[in-house]
């Protein structure tokens, strides 16, 4: 009796300590969309085997022949992959998770009109939300980015409206167990001053409330050119400084807009000699990126973050970012007014560059014969050049010590069926739909399809309740605001101009373009 009672408590002992030091996934049977580091290329694995230890890979082999290194724990969970393909969570270099209570009502607004009416000034002055709104609205654009294969996103975070609205962002991040950048952005915002921010940085950066989840700490702040103030700056790094930032990201929108936020802006302050190693710049946009600008990412290892389908709708552009590849990655920015999804982002951008690119052949009156840009080449700006962006050789990849966030896409939908290329079928051929798993740091997030998490349907609630009443007060309000004027000029000092706007009902008068259907 005694002895018995001591083996339940012996093996329960056991059990715990076994899953108390490691716990493994075993996804084998799939396509594995893998990454060589040798030949820095992906290498497509057949029937092939994904071994996870708790939050890395740890190893990835064709089933046909397992290494005989690999010993496989006996408690493992093994996931068949039969006819689905593995392949890297992606990554959205660029976003503002807050703004998902603004859903649709930005459907044709130009960047201006997005700037008077939905922006961090606008929103702070005229319709400011309190930290419960944020912290739903900032969770469920996490659910959404997770739900669509997207586990890692750079936020650049300018809902710091206040010190609790600041620290509702931060909590709905980590709380949506997605992997985070989670950039601070200082901003010159109604009520709440940048000596507060600052002070709201440094409790925030000495709160381990992050530490040991996928979220991190990072700064960002518009105001490095073209006129910049060197006092704020100089306690910006500070603050990099201090809490070992893990990415300082930017707005940079040159040309007649004149937001410049340039490499060149940067290099004037020796901002790239100050930063430390481990804080990458991300330069979202970089529309109108110079040359030079080009050349100094290259020297000193900084990317830009292109956000296709926002450049696209608000019309800032991105006239150079083709010729900048090499140091990119993608983003999808204001997700309330379109796309969610990196998938998107990367087949706008593969098929708006095959366009350009085609066009000056073209021309010059004569007939493309090669394609200029590959599906391979999407993949790899979806996933690992996000991981390069934010210097995380560990990010978008799957290779062994990389960190396990993983999609798992069905191969078998209407869509998907018949794929012999797993890099084509991803890029060309799928959609959010089809992804069916998501994991981040082997912790499953999407699992047949479904969110995991206990606590979403709740989620979906409070979010619906608070993204009515934002929607309400800033309908209430938006009539006021009319688009400029002729005769008027944006902050850069340049005139504004009407676009040609389409018809798309035959005959005069009624062209089709109608309101918001709010
Ligand atoms: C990775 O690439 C290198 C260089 O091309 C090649 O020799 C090696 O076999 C590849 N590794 C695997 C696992 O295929
Ligand atoms: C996949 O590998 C396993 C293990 O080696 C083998 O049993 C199975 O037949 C393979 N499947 C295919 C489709 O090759
Ligand atoms: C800013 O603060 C003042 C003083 O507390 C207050 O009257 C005003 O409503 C606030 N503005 C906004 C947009 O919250
Ligand atoms: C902040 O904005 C206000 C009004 O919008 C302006 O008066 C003030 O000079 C700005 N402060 C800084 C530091 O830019
Ligand atoms: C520290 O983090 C916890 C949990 O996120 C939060 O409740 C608390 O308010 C934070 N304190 C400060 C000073 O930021
Ligand atoms: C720079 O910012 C500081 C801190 O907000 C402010 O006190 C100072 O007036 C600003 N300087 C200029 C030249 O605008
Ligand atoms: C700073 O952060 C990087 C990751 O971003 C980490 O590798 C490094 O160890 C950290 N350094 C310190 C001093 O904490
Ligand atoms: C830039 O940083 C990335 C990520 O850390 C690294 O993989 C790459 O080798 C670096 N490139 C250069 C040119 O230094
Ligand atoms: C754009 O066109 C509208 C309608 O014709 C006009 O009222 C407005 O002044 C124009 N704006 C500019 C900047 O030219
Ligand atoms: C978008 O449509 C709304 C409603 O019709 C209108 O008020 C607004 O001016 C339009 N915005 C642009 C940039 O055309
Ligand atoms: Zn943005």
């Amino acid at each position: 009796m005694h002895a018995n009672h001591l083996g339940v408590l012996l093996s329960g002992l056991l059990v715990s300590a076994t899953s108390a030091s490691a716990s493994s996934i075993l996804f084998s049977g799939g396509t594995v969309i893998a990454f060589n580091r040798t030949s820095n290329s992906l290498e497509v694995i057949r029937n092939g085997s994904v071994l996870v230890t708790d939050d890395r890979i740890t190893s990835v082999f064709a089933n046909s022949s397992p290494p005989s290194s690999v010993s496989v724990p006996s408690d493992v969970e093994e996931v068949d992959i039969t006819d689905k393909i593995l392949t890297p969570g992606f990554i959205d270099t660029h976003r503002h998770g807050w703004q998902t209570a603004y859903k649709t009502l930005g459907s044709n607004t130009s960047l201006v009109d997005y700037f008077n009416r939905f922006g961090e000034f606008a929103t702070a002055a005229l319709y400011p939300l309190d930290s419960d709104e944020v912290y739903y609205s900032q969770l469920a654009g996490l659910y959404e980015s997770l739900n669509a294969g997207v586990t890692t996103t750079l936020d650049h975070a300018h809902h710091t409206f206040s010190d609790s609205t600041s620290l509702a962002g931060l909590r709905a991040s980590i709380d949506s167990g997605a992997r985070v950048f989670w950039a601070y952005a200082f901003h010159n915002v109604t009520n709440y001053t940048l000596e507060q921010q600052f002070a709201n940085y440094r409790s925030i950066a000495s709160n381990a409330s992050y530490s040991n989840t996928p979220t991190t700490l990072g700064v960002a702040y518009d105001g490095f050119g073209p006129n910049p103030n060197t006092t704020i700056i100089t306690t910006l790094l500070d603050l990099i400084r201090e809490s070992n930032a893990s990415v300082l990201t930017t707005h940079s929108v040159a040309g007649p807009y004149g937001v410049t936020n340039s490499p060149e802006d940067f290099s004037s302050l020796s901002l790239f000699s100050q930063l430390p190693p481990t804080t990458p710049v991300v330069f979202s946009h970089a529309s109108f990126l110079s040359p030079v600008g080009a050349q100094l990412l290259r020297t000193h290892n900084h990317t830009i973050s292109i956000t296709p389908e926002s450049e696209m709708h608000y019309g800032h552009t991105h006239p150079t970012s083709h010729l900048i590849q090499d140091f990119a990655s993608l983003g999808v920015d204001t997700h309330f007014t379109f796309s969610t999804d990196i998938l998107t982002q990367a087949r706008l951008w593969l098929q708006s560059v095959r366009r350009l690119l085609y066009t000056q052949v073209l021309d010059r009156w004569e007939v493309p014969v090669n394609n200029p840009m590959s599906a391979n080449q999407a993949f790899l700006l979806a996933t690992r050049n996000g991981g390069v962006s934010l210097r995380r050789d560990d990010l978008g990849v799957i290779a062994p010590g990389a960190k396990a966030d993983l999609v798992i896409w069905d191969g078998t939908s209407p869509g998907m069926l018949g794929w012999w290329d797993p890099v084509a079928a991803v890029i060309l051929h799928a959609n959010v739909g089809d992804v069916e798993g998501v994991l981040v740091d082997g912790r499953w997030k999407k699992r047949d399809g479904r969110i995991v998490d206990k606590k979403y349907e709740e989620v979906k609630e409070r979010f619906l309740e608070i993204a009515r009443a934002v929607q309400e007060r800033v309908i209430a309000r938006a009539g006021e605001i009319g688009l400029p004027k002729e005769g008027e000029r944006f902050q850069s000092g340049f005139e504004f101009g009407n676009t040609t706007t389409v018809d798309v009902v035959p005959g005069d008068g009624e062209d089709g373009y109608g309101g918001l259907f709010l």
